[in-house]
């Protein structure tokens, strides 16, 4: 399957994290196909959350294949919620948002921020005491931006110093509160939206800066009373999301659309080879999350949406690419700079833009960006160190850092430090280096996207 250069090398465990062998990457002359991808992940672990909490039963179909959506799905089940396969979706027999139960243990949310998150929302109003814990990385990761909001309400929760594992004590009730969010994160809005379900009263948040809103969204098809609107206070452009309780969620039929962040990788790589013809059916395509879509075509790529339409909420379409001899990128010489309130939109994808940095002229700097040091991996970091070994010029700035472009990058054993996207971003950077890249540890893909490197053989022409 991987005669096209590619060297099959990983597991098909998807949650396995032993490391094994790397993965061997030859360039790639363009990239031609037709895909569909498995469900966004953020979706789905709304999805099967907000169906665990709900009245009745809820089928998902196109339930992300990722490691994190998979301990989200065993963290409900050991909540005593029935989750039941079949085939590609998945029923979940809601509980309510009372009838959960006492796990018999620490529940691990693995390598996953958004489960531990977004469960601790859920959790704090819950009458039993229960435990959130996760792999290293998670455990290294901060926490304390969610037990803030959460104590104002009243939830008892302690850390090891502001990281998991989290202990949240049993509550009868919590009290809403009006939130600012210090950290732009879209998992910090939902843990406390989540928390304000069963509270008596408008539990809102407002944000200065947009991060994805797939909690509103989903609470909102679930029956939730949920408003969303313009903040009417400085700064402009700041948002609130509020949620008022006791709510009644009923369970419901979701679609998730395909994931827009795993599709990026495939989307870039195709505008950046010349002669590829790529189109992805089915993607995700919400505003809050399809920035990289406009910075490619700002960047003078030819990429497009297609047939946009609402599915469960979410807005969903085509996205069509024609590699760069179709649509030469302008030559700058000054770096396209990507700072301020676009960078939660684009948080995800930062990785794979500095590698885009090092391919058009002027480069790329991102600032304001520090939120990428404690994601699963120091990103600032295992981006700067990456792009250098494969013969970029890279400068590392606390918040971000600057790419110059355009270079010929060449082949280098790449170390991602456990970490899926940085992973991913260096496969699409292997594709355009010369001569051999390494991928070490390249099971980690699964994380978000276990079918990466299949999926990617199948499109890409050596
Ligand atoms: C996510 C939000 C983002 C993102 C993460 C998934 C979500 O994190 O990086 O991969 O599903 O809410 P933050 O909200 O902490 O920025």
């Amino acid at each position: 399957m991987f005669e096209s250069g590619m060297e099959r090398g990983i597991s098909r465990q998807p949650i396995s994290r032993v490391k094994i062998r790397a993965m061997i990457l030859k360039p790639a002359t363009r990239i031609r196909g037709k895909l569909t991808l498995p469900g966004d992940k953020s979706i789905s672990h709304r999805a099967a959350i907000i169906a665990a909490i709900s009245q009745g039963t809820s089928r998902l179909t196109n339930y992300s294949t990722s490691a994190d959506c998979a301990a989200t799905l065993s963290c409900l089940q050991q909540l005593g919620v029935p989750v039941d396969r079949r085939g590609p979706e998945i029923l979940i027999q809601g509980q309510g948002l009372s009838g959960l139960r006492q796990p018999a243990g620490a529940l691990d949310c693995a390598n996953s921020g958004t489960t531990m998150r977004l469960l601790a929302g859920v959790l704090a109003s819950q009458d039993f005491d229960s435990a959130l814990t996760g792999d290293e990385s998670l455990r290294g990761r901060p926490m304390q931006r969610i037990i803030e909001p959460l104590k104002m309400m009243g939830a008892q929760i302690s850390s090891n110093s502001g990281r998991a594992p989290l202990t949240i004590e049993g509550r009868q009730s919590l009290n809403a509160i009006d939130y600012e969010l210090l950290v732009a994160s879209a998992q910090v809005k939902s843990c406390v939206l989540l928390a304000g379900l069963k509270v008596a009263g408008t539990t809102r948040i407002i944000e200065n800066e947009i991060t994805r809103d797939h909690t509103e969204r989903m609470l909102n098809l679930f029956g939730a009373a949920i408003e969303t609107g313009n903040a009417e206070r400085e700064p402009r452009g700041a948002r609130f999301a509020s949620v008022t309780g006791p709510a009644r969620l009923r369970g419901c039929d979701v679609s998730i659309p395909g994931d827009i962040s795993s599709a990026a990788y495939f989307v870039t790589a195709a505008s950046l080879l010349s002669g590829s013809v790529l189109e992805v059916l089915g993607v995700g395509i919400n505003p809050t999350r399809a920035l990289i879509l406009m910075q490619l075509r700002a960047l003078g790529f030819n990429v497009e949406v297609q047939d946009a339409h609402e599915v469960s909420n979410e807005p969903t379409g085509a996205i069509a690419v024609r590699g760069a001899a179709n649509s030469e990128p302008p030559a700058a010489s000054q770096p396209f700079t990507i700072t301020g309130s676009l960078i939660p939109q684009l948080i995800d994808e930062l990785p794979l833009l500095a590698v885009v940095g090092s391919q058009v002229g002027g480069g790329i700097e991102i600032r304001g960006a520090s939120e990428l040091r404690v994601k699963e991996s120091d990103r600032i970091a295992t981006t700067v160190r990456n792009l250098r070994a494969m013969g970029a010029t890279v400068q590392e700035f606390e918040d971000g850092l600057s790419v110059a472009g355009k270079v010929k990058l060449h082949g280098a054993s790449i170390e991602p430090r456990g970490d899926h996207r940085i992973a991913m971003a260096f496969t699409v950077a292997a594709l355009l280096a010369e001569g051999e890249t390494e991928i070490r540890d390249a099971d980690c893909v699964a994380v978000s996207f276990p079918e990466f490197f299949e999926l990617l053989d199948s499109i890409v022409e050596r």
